[in-house]
């Protein structure tokens, strides 16, 4: 008896030993480690927080980006996408990307004036008049040299998205002519050309989270806003206004940001599949939001109770020059102002 309970233990042991052998568990040796696999073998999440709804130009952006980093990662890096101000809102995106309480942001760069004053530029009056001078612009060497004026924040920028041009949409009264504006409570971001462009029309400028428009203009509390079709169309403000009028009176664009922390945590060739990533996406959403805009306004023509008007030509020639004293304001403010004569080479006059 005692004999069979040995030969038993010493059997079970033997196999043991033997599967352990054969399934590497015993002997394996480390895998050799070099500068290059540090960190390629944990998940990397990324949480990219907009304040867009998800079928706009940026929403769009903001997937393909998600997309084509888990793709060109081989899944390493996930992109989570939080859109509609549902993680971060306009107020608090840019100190929670600080702090490192969210990866990623796209703010407009409207919205980022406060930080980087130089950007102001981009939102002055008629300085655009195509959508191709304004991708030369973002993608060229112009948005490289405004992207580094980031770095003293400690962001990371990884360049520029576009939504397209702005008009203007009224609750009550149709705007045909500059001084169908005078006395007009009108929605602006927070920046400063874009207050004292509304100043400039005798309206009174109110800076407004973008979450809080809709309910604004439906209880009356702003009268008007400036805003692209897509962004329009996909908030439902022509639900709570009557009026559209084609102006194209100025750009909306966003920097897409990354807390730099987090940037220079990555490995190098993550890093470098990364900004493969937002080249391809940057190319392809110049083109997205031309299309989706174009698309939008054509639902927001067919909208019952909403009436979409084309301003003048002449009434246009009249807008841009009653808005000169908001270029006399940047100069001034502006010093450095090389970059606005660096993009009126690029704009046709
Ligand atoms: C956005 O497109 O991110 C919002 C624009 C706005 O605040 O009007």
């Amino acid at each position: 008896m005692k004999k069979f309970i040995i030969g038993t233990i010493v059997t079970v042991f033997v196999l043991i030993v033997a599967i352990s052998v054969q399934q590497g568990l015993l002997f394996a040796k480390p895998l050799p480690y070099d500068d290059e696999q540090k960190g390629l073998d944990s998940q990397i999440t990324i949480h990219l927080s907009h304040v867009v709804a998800e079928n706009t130009p940026k929403g769009q952006a903001a997937n393909k980006f998600a997309e084509l980093v888990e793709e060109k990662t081989n899944g390493k890096v996930k992109v989570h996408v939080y859109s509609n101000s549902s993680l971060f809102n306009d107020e608090n995106e840019f100190q929670a990307l600080q702090k490192g309480d969210v990866e990623m942001i796209i703010p407009t760069f409207s919205k980022m004036t406060a930080y980087v004053p130089n950007w102001q530029v981009l939102d002055l009056p008629y300085l655009f008049n195509t959508d191709e001078e304004v991708q030369e612009v973002l993608t060229g060497s112009i948005g490289e040299q405004l992207v580094k004026e980031l770095e003293p924040f400690h962001i990371k920028g990884l360049g520029f998205w576009y939504n397209g041009f702005k008009h203007l949409t009224s609750v009550d009264q149709p705007i045909h002519t500059f001084e169908d504006l005078q006395g007009l409570r009108i929605r602006t971001m927070p920046s400063k050309i874009l207050e004292k462009q509304f100043e400039a029309m005798k309206a009174t400028p109110i800076p407004l989270s973008f979450s809080e428009v809709f309910t604004d203009l439906e209880k009356n509390a702003i009268d008007a806003q400036e805003n692209t079709a897509s962004n329009i169309y996909s908030k439902g403000f022509y639900k709570v206004q009557k009026h559209m009028t084609i102006t194209q009176h100025g750009i909306l664009g966003y920097a897409v940001l990354m807390n730099e922390t987090f940037w220079n945590s990555l490995p190098v060739k993550i890093q470098h599949q990364l900004i493969s990533a937002m080249k391809e996406t940057t190319e392809w959403q110049f083109e997205q939001a031309i299309l989706m805009n174009e698309k939008d306004m054509e639902k927001l023509k067919q909208q019952a109770d909403f009436t979409v008007y084309t301003m003048s030509p002449s009434e246009r020639q009249r807008f841009k020059e009653q808005l000169a004293p908001v270029y006399d304001f940047y100069k001034t403010h502006i010093q450095n102002d090389h970059v606005l004569s660096k993009i009126e080479k690029i704009v046709t006059p």
